[in-house]
């Protein structure tokens, strides 16, 4: 299924049917983050398994402009060497001092060609805004033809944001922030979200007017708006529903929240699908993921990365998946599994581990308390209960018995153990690798086999058992045992009714001569 919110770059209708080119996104982050606490930048904090950075670089990118410019400066080594991992084509652009968002503007035009058309100015922290919504804004600001569009919300509480003034017609006349505004201005609740569209000359003018005359001395990119106001130019907002869509992180509790209602929101979605989720609040699906329908979700459940499950798979409760694929009405109960497959109607857990590389066949099970690693097992093969599966080859159905050992590490390498077709390993084997276990063979319980087990054969290799007569009431007189002994030989006595027979206590059998020091 598809349809999901993905944070990947979608191409979308190329840039040419929506008129030219956007000229250039300016992404701002290079402030501090000081409300995060945090050693790493805030721009690397993530919701959904992506960084808050790589959310605003995605929507920009689809815009599909000439440029994306992100202004950093905080912790610029960790944002750029970010950035250069997960979108090389952005440009970054140094703001060695941090003067305020109007100087952040100037630092990037000054990294660039002289520009023409559109600049669309947005923020790194504000991880909910789609590129969807800045194209509206664009194709807005384009009809329009104005200024600046600026997008804006009318939100509960306005408190700290920068407030939206408008004039008798509509059009936006100047913002002025919250430190800098009077009381009337404090009770206006259409705020700046700080995502802008600017006619570039109208950018180029206002910015080279800028000065540091308000409450915090920084130079105000919210001061451009009333310059283009002043040069006879007009100014548009364009007001977003959605409010998320404004909001940024700027500490942990905003983080947690935004990240609360991305997963909502790809919930809902599946959901709407024909995915059941039993408890939304406890279940976390990243936007990459992909679910058939008829999937059920269970509480605790996280799926995660490239991870996709085939209609009618049971996943959860309490299981993580990353990047696993899940067959057609698998169950998974309990489990933490990556990089793996699980195969149509297989059943997994409760409590399984399966690490990278394990490939679990059609019908096939992964039991209670079982690892796996590196390790196809075949089409209804089981691994019950219990079992290490290492660098194993399992064919198709074959059964492995409870607290069998993959031994495939001898400490220096690591090796690959086979077994054949409909071959059964009794239970607690250890299969030391290398090691072939052909098909349609046994493997007796309890065996350490070293070398390889022909088709039709039984590999045993364990002590021949003995059974000492006589050693409870010998070496254990006195214990509860021994009473326990003695009053089972009693009753047999009894019953027999023939005590004569009976064999002497301190007496051994035959096959036990000479052992009697055990
Ligand atoms: C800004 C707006 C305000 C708006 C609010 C929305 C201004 C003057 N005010 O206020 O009207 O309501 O955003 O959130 O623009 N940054 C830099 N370099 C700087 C300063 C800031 O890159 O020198 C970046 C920050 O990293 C941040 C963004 O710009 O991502 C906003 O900066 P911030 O200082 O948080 O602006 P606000 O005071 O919130
Ligand atoms: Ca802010």
């Amino acid at each position: 299924m598809t349809g999901q919110p993905d944070p990947s770059p979608d191409p979308g209708p190329p840039a040419e049917e929506a008129g030219a080119p956007v000229a250039a996104v300016v992404v701002l982050a290079a402030g501090e983050g000081k409300r995060m606490r945090s050693a790493r930048s805030k721009l690397l904090h993530e919701i959904g398994g992506h960084s808050l950075l790589s959310y605003a670089v995605t929507a920009a990118t689809m815009l599909q402009p000439q440029h994306v410019v992100v202004v950093v400066g905080h912790l610029r080594d960790q944002v750029e060497a970010h950035l250069a991992e997960v979108a090389p084509h952005v440009q970054t652009v140094v703001q060695e001092e941090q003067r305020g968002t109007g100087h952040a503007v100037q630092v990037a035009l000054a990294a660039l060609p002289e520009l023409s058309g559109d600049v669309v100015v947005t923020y790194g922290d504000v991880p909910l805004l789609t590129g969807d919504t800045l194209a509206e804004l664009v194709a807005d600001h384009r009809t329009e033809g104005t200024a600046v569009t600026v997008l804006t919300a009318q939100v509960g509480d306005p408190t700290g944001y920068g407030r939206v003034l408008r004039d008798r017609s509509g059009h936006v006349q100047a913002i002025v922030e919250h430190r800098d505004a009077d009381a009337e201005q404090r009770a206006i609740t259409e705020i700046n979200s700080g995502i802008y569209v600017f006619e570039a000359g109208a950018l180029r003018a206002g910015l080279a007017e800028l000065r540091p005359d308000n409450e915090q001395g920084e130079l105000y990119l919210t001061d451009v708006l009333a310059a283009a106001r002043r040069s006879g130019r007009t100014v548009s907002a364009y007001p977003v529903e959605d409010v998320w869509q404004t909001e940024g992180v700027n500490d942990r509790v905003q983080l947690s929240r935004l990240g609360v209602e991305l997963n909502r929101r790809i919930l809902d979605g599946w959901m709407r699908a024909g995915v059941t989720v039993l408890d939304p609040a406890t279940t976390w699906v990243q936007a990459s993921v992909d679910l058939g329908p008829d999937v059920t979700l269970l509480p605790g459940t996280s799926l995660e990365g490239a991870t996709s499950v085939a209609s009618g798979a049971v996943i959860g409760p309490d299981t993580t998946l990353v990047d696993v694929e899940v067959g057609q009405d698998a169950t998974v109960v309990r489990t933490h599994g990556s990089l793996s497959v699980i195969g149509a109607g297989a059943s997994v857990g409760p409590f399984a581990y399966l690490r990278p590389g394990t490939r679990l066949g059609a019908g096939g099970k992964i039991g209670t308390f079982v690892e796996a690693k590196n390790a196809q097992i075949g089409a209804g093969a089981k691994v019950p209960h219990l079992s290490y599966v290492g660098d194993a080859e399992i064919a198709d159905g074959a059964n492995i018995g409870a607290g069998v050992i993959f031994a495939n590490y001898d400490g220096v390498h690591k090796s690959t153990t086979t077994v054949g077709a409909a071959s059964f390993v009794g239970s607690n084997s250890v299969l030391t690798a290398p090691v072939a276990i052909a098909d349609g063979a046994y493997v007796a319980a309890g065996s350490t086999i070293t070398s390889d087990v022909g088709v039709g054969e039984l590999g045993v290799s364990r002590g021949q058992q003995r059974n000492v007569r006589g050693w409870v009431a010998r070496k254990r007189a006195g214990t509860r045992t021994a009473r326990a002994a003695e009053a089972a030989q009693a009753a047999a006595r009894s019953d027999q009714q023939t005590p004569a027979e009976q064999t002497p206590p301190e007496q051994t059998s035959t096959e036990q001569t000479g052992v009697t020091s055990l």
